[in-house]
């Protein structure tokens, strides 16, 4: 199933570098719209889980720091947002479908297997990561921009320990 992961994520990946090749900023843009979104379904599942009784002493934990990714994706997308990055229609109505799908699948792959959505959500946030490095080889002084690939490798760290507290607890 991971293989199956990266090689859909590797696909997608490749057709967003083609399509928004020499346009970091939208690029970005719809990158930070696609990537809060697993956070949301992470939360809307441990709620709904929650509310039908099934919980243990995870799910605290885990909504707490999902709900603080998200807020701190949405201060990523708000940069973006500051920047120009949803300026084009073109791209606002294709992150705003991808994310309506991407969200729905998150959803149901977290229902059914968490650590699966969680290997997925790392390789996205891994991949953010390269993005914002990559253009910060030619823009080093962009100090905000350092800030938020910083965020997303903490992100991978987290993940990471959401993942092994999957087993663990
Ligand atoms: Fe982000
Ligand atoms: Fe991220």
């Amino acid at each position: 199933m991971k293989k199956l992961n990266s090689l859909i994520l590797n696909i997608t990946v490749k057709f967003l570098g083609f399509i928004y090749s020499g346009r970091n900023l939208q690029r970005f843009w719809v990158l930070e719209v696609i990537a809060r979104s697993p956070y949301f379904a992470f939360l809307s599942v441990l709620h709904f889980k929650e509310s039908l009784g099934i919980k243990n002493k995870k799910t605290m934990i885990l909504m707490k720091e999902h709900f603080y990714q998200a807020i701190n994706e949405t201060e990523h997308l708000k940069e973006m947002e500051k920047r120009g990055g949803d300026r084009f229609w073109i791209d606002r109505f294709f992150a705003r479908h991808l994310v309506l799908v991407y969200y729905w699948i998150m959803v149901f792959y977290y229902f059914l297997s968490p650590a699966n959505a969680y290997d997925v959500n790392i390789k996205i946030e891994e991949h953010a990561f390269e993005t914002y490095s990559k253009y910060l080889k030619d823009n080093p002084n962009d100090q905000k921009i350092k800030e938020i690939a910083q965020d997303e490798l903490n992100h991978v760290k987290e993940l990471n320990e959401a993942l092994s507290m999957l087993t663990t607890i």
